[in-house]
């Protein structure tokens, strides 16, 4: 049911804020991150040495995200790996090695195949899944569920802020258990992730109706680009990939440091390049190095649609539009960033006027190796 939006996709986009909360809910316990599904696995936490996330699509680049928080906080080494890729390279896995699945339906053959391999070379593995009952939590030894809801669509958009927020949760438990962050820095990153779900209703409120004037605007455009840097990277791949898969534009995600080592040459008067803009407050060096590459690419005439958090001032006289996104603590920039993407990806879709729950050539939940 469709509970009155257009598509199910504009309703689970709708549903991002709560995707997050109902993700959190339970798992904190004074002030700390506790998992209950991993109530009695310490042991298990305390013997790994390294991480490895495995996953397709959407869920790849939650992985991809994760990843930043996970070596923070845990100081483990984490890998991410497309799941398909994983299990024919004859990865150097053991027991000391976790392996991280992510699949919203728990279902695609791929992931689970990757899952299957890893526990017959003996690593321990651990689904972050949207599906009761699915078949990779069922073949995993630990589970941490996202309570993202039932996702219709074909493209996932609350699942993903979901996978995010458990991998955060799953990053924090384990630092609580291997003592890698003291208990009031925990209890700060708590804080943080749970201002998220207010942060993006005030993205929705304040800034989809905007974003989806203009990309009625470029319902002709043919290629868009976009450009992220540290935990912004994932992000831009995202939005790409939503983009192919809903709008069937052609567009690509690039490290924003990347760009002169080739990308530029694509740039041309006129090219729409999303740039993530890292909070200046967060680090300085990035967020400046990012301002330089939207100068770069404005100069060669790119239309540069920046998201970038309240107040930043500095990315004004370089951008054509600037999407706002509001402060939030450090990491949590992804949760937000990825909103406007996704409206965007949906109202350039649907200004072509394409069936966004069902794209066309994809299925929610592949089932085929
Ligand atoms: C693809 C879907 O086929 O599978 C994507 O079209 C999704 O939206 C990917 O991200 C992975 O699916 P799952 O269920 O494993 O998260």
């Amino acid at each position: 049911d469709k509970g009155g939006w257009s598509s199910f996709m504009a309703k689970e986009v709708s549903e991002e804020p709560e995707a997050v909360a109902n993700t959190i809910r339970g798992r904190v316990r004074d002030g700390q991150v506790v998992v209950p599904e991993l109530d009695g696995m310490d042991a298990l936490f305390a013997d790994i040495s390294r991480i490895i996330v495995i996953a397709c699509g959407t869920a790849a680049y939650a992985g991809a995200v994760g990843k930043y928080a996970l070596e923070q906080w845990t100081r483990i080494p984490v890998d991410v790996e497309l799941a398909h890729e994983f299990r024919y390279r004859d990865p150097v896995i053991g027991p000391d090695t976790l392996v991280v699945s992510i699949s919203q339906s728990g279902e695609t053959m791929d992931t689970l195949m990757a899952v299957k391999y890893a526990r017959e070379r003996g690593a321990r593995t651990l689904s972050i899944c949207n599906t009761q009952g699915a078949t990779i939590p069922r073949e995993s030894d630990a589970i941490v569920y996202t309570h993202a809801g039932p996702e219709v669509a074909v493209a996932s958009t609350k699942a993903f802020v979901a996978q995010i927020t458990a991998l955060y949760l799953l990053a924090l438990h384990v630092a609580r258990v291997r003592g890698t962050v003291s208990s009031a820095e925990g209890e700060q990153h708590v804080r943080e992730l749970e201002a998220v779900p207010e942060k993006i209703s005030q993205i929705l409120d304040r800034e989809q109706a905007r974003i989806e004037e203009f990309a009625g605007w470029m319902a002709d455009t043919r290629s868009v680009l976009f450009l992220g840097r540290h935990v912004g990277y994932p992000i831009a791949l995202e939005g790409a990939l939503k983009l192919k898969e809903i709008s069937y534009i052609h567009a690509e995600g690039f490290a924003a440091g990347e760009l002169k080592h080739g990308p530029i040459a694509l740039i041309e008067p006129g090219q729409p390049v999303f740039v993530i803009v890292p909070s200046p407050r967060e680090s300085a060096l990035i967020h400046s190095k990012v301002v330089s590459n939207i100068q770069e690419i404005r100069a060669r005439g790119a239309r540069v649609i920046a998201i970038a958090e309240e107040g930043d001032a500095a990315v004004l006289p370089f951008a054509d539009e600037v999407l706002r996104i509001p402060l939030a603590g450090p990491l949590m920039e992804p949760l937000l960033a990825v909103v406007p993407l996704h409206i965007f990806a949906m109202g350039l879709a649907t200004a072509k006027g394409l069936d966004v729950d069902q794209p066309r050539n994809l299925a929610k939940s592949v089932t085929v190796e």
